[in-house]
């Protein structure tokens, strides 16, 4: 079954029960700062399985753009993918274990639905602990339904799911399919893993507090995930997803660009075209972001630098990122138009990416060898030499150490990153100050001014604009943010007045230090990409902003007397740039 009719089914079947629709999230969490990409369908739901009430109803159903990063290490093997689709069906204190059951049941096995034979199927159920019993409801409903209980199993640990250490949780109840050769076991061992899973149904029924102790929730909800990717490979009969429809063309591109064949080179493309693939879906989101050094864009940029250096290992000589791009718009693009939507940012990131890289990739090689050749260890520092002057990840240099049997000093990588992190803190600090020489009250009305504008982006423009970057002279102040389009004239006025407003309300500013923790959960803005240390000092102006901040400013925002906007230009994709100065 072609995987896009896959999708087509299972929304069509739980829309025939009574489901909406929902489309997938943003992979990027717009109200959760614990975790960097969504990682499963319930993430964007976790308030309305907490009892808010849900714009779309009690059922629902979708397919959830994921991206998991723990299993970076598997990738190339037959079942994980960095990037994945996972079809989801949700019960929001409405139906529970009998019709989830039944339902998972009917759309795995009935001939118009997935038809698959019950003989190659098998199902766990929690075997419980101290405080949730042993599910053996949801055992008898499966046996109602015909499955051998040699083919039921209780489980343990795996069969408790929460998507982190804290939140809505349940246990669970997954379903696996035979992938081996031949007949399935009679009996189902579950550490067998050519039985792989294919969906699990969860029982959520309670919070999971920052202690592990574990309240019922207001509702006892369903939530249920089926990897789109993996349940394709089995329903076409294949080993892993690489070999259908949703990376036939761009393994075949890989083959072609490198001269070599999928066969020899399993890994090698598997991994090449996992991350492209990811890096695609990251960098064409509703909340896109770039490849940085920090959080998400380290995360995009090891998922870029990673696929060039295993392209280059196959034989591709040229560019060829946005190629591979390009196909990966083609197949999914219809189903998320975002990607159509933002096609020339995606391939000019990937281009721009692969450029820097390439300038660097073959002599940090050279010095990798070159060390690798004369020591048992990477140093910290030769590590933190490749990573800064190379572009070397971290966990590129780590991989190739292993490729040649030695280690890399992790610990004595960190300090040197920390060391120069404090470095070139304290270099912008004294930067900033002196405004390049002096600490002069033009550059410090300034800074105030770049708080102001800060917010009132927001409060005039759009809420989810963030903080990309800010440069001050004492002639002007240049901003730059988050936002994907040129501001009209009309907007750039309202900005201007709503500074001046401020800046007229004669509001105080304030600096209080707390601890980084209590900063984020107060709603500080911080600079995206930013590092800070633990403790951290916020700059308040009066109620209307809150951000994290060294200083120095301003007393009273009277001081700033006009604001005026002066440029409004593009810095890079998706980030715009202001430049603004002071009128006395
Ligand atoms: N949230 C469950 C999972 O991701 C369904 O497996």
């Amino acid at each position: 079954m072609n995987p896009k009719d896959l999708l087509k089914k299972y929304l069509e079947f739980f829309t025939k029960k009574g489901h909406k629709t929902i489309p997938s999230a943003s992979l990027i969490p717009q109200n959760d700062a614990s975790v960097l990409f969504n990682t499963a369908g319930m993430q964007p739901l976790v308030p309305y399985l907490l009892g808010t009430k849900h714009p779309s109803g009690k059922r629902l159903v979708n397919v959830q753009k994921c991206l998991r990063t723990v299993d970076f290490e598997n990738i190339g093997d037959n079942t994980h993918h960095t990037f994945f689709q996972m079809l989801g069906n949700w019960s929001l204190g409405d139906y529970f274990k009998q019709e989830a059951i039944e339902w998972s049941f009917e759309f795995l096995t009935s001939k118009q639905w997935l038809n698959i034979p019950l003989k190659m199927l098998a199902v766990t159920v929690y075997e419980g602990d101290k405080t949730v019993p042993k599910d053996e409801e949801s055992f008898n409903y499966w046996k109602q339904l015909g499955v051998p209980k040699e083919r039921i199993a209780y489980f343990g640990k795996d069969n408790f799911w929460s998507a982190g250490d804290t939140g809505p949780c349940g246990p669970s109840s997954e379903m696996f399919y035979w992938s081996g050769e031949g007949e399935a076991p009679k009996v189902f061992d579950p550490h067998d893993e050519k039985w792989v899973e294919i969906w699990n149904d969860v029982f959520m029924t309670y919070n999971k507090d920052n202690g592990g102790k574990l309240t019922p929730l207001k509702q006892k909800n369903v939530d249920t995930g089926m990897g789109l990717e993996r349940t394709a490979a089995v329903l076409n009969g294949k080993k892993s997803a690489y070999e259908t429809e949703l990376f036939q063309s761009i393994i075949k591109k890989i083959e072609k660009l490198s001269g070599s064949s999928y066969k020899e080179k399993i890994r090698e493309m598997r991994i090449i075209a996992d991350h492209l693939r990811a890096a695609v879906f990251v960098l064409g989101d509703e909340n896109a972001v770039t490849p940085s050094n920090v959080d998400r864009g380290y995360i995009l940029r090891r998922l870029i630098r990673r696929a060039i250096r295993y392209g280059k290992l196959i034989g591709i000589q040229d560019y060829f990122s946005a190629e591979i791009g390009k196909v990966v718009i083609k197949i999914y693009g219809d189903f998320y138009p975002e990607l159509e939507k933002n096609q020339l940012s995606i391939l000019s990131e990937l281009e721009k990416e692969e450029e820097k890289f390439a300038l660097t990739l073959e002599k940090g090689l050279k010095i990798f060898e070159k060390l690798s050749a004369e020591n048992d260890m990477i140093s910290g520092a030769d590590a933190f030499l490749l990573f800064q002057s190379y572009g070397f990840p971290l966990e590129m240099t780590q991989e190739l150490a292993l490729e040649q049997d030695i280690s890399v000093d992790e610990e004595g990588f960190k300090e040197e990153f920390e060391k120069h992190q404090e470095l070139s803190r304290t270099a912008s600090a004294g930067k900033f100050k002196g405004g390049l020489s002096e600490n002069s009250p033009e550059t410090t009305r300034l800074h105030t001014a770049t708080h102001l504008l800060n917010e009132a982006l927001r409060k005039v423009i759009d809420p989810e604009i963030k903080q990309r970057g800010s440069n001050i002279t004492p002639e002007r102040l240049r901003f730059d943010f988050s936002f994907d389009r040129k501001l009209t004239a009309d907007e750039i006025k309202k900005i201007e007045t709503e500074v001046n407003r401020v800046i007229k309300m004669a509001l105080p500013v304030r600096r209080e230090e707390m601890t980084k923790e209590e900063a984020i959960k107060s709603g500080a803005q911080m600079e995206f990409g930013a590092k800070y240390p633990d403790k951290v000092s916020v700059y308040f102006v009066g109620d209307y902003s809150k951000e994290f901040c060294g200083g120095p400013h301003v007393e009273n925002t009277k001081e700033l007397v006009k604001f005026k906007i002066i440029k409004e230009e593009s810095s890079s994709a998706g980030v715009r740039r202001i430049k603004a100065v002071l009128e006395d």
